[in-house]
């Protein structure tokens, strides 16, 4: 096993697990693929992808309070996240 810094300044963790109705989850019952998409495009666009990279997660393991995201190493979570709160979040984050 090799060790190695993180590669990146900061991770945004966006839960796009979808349980096809089988439970509550963030991209079945929210719009996490949708914030995912509009969060990393922002990264791209403002150049500051990969140094902060939007990636996606399989199930945070707080399903019931989708969208989730988590951000490092900020240590910050964010549940109830709509397409509405993605301009916030980039003033927050994706911004050089
Ligand atoms: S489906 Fe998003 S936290 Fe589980």
């Amino acid at each position: 096993m090799k060790q190695d810094p993180a590669p990146y300044e900061k991770q945004i963790f966006v839960c796009t697990n979808d349980a096809k109705g089988e439970k509550p989850s963030c991209a079945g019952d929210s719009r996490g693929e949708e914030i995912f998409r509009a969060l990393r495009n922002l990264a791209k666009e403002r150049g500051l992808h990969p140094r902060v990279r939007v990636a996606q997660a399989k199930c945070l393991g707080k399903c019931g309070l989708g969208t989730n995201i988590m951000v490092y190493p900020d240590n910050v979570w964010y549940s109830g996240v709509t397409p509405a709160d993605v301009a916030e979040l980039a003033q927050k984050y994706l911004t050089k």
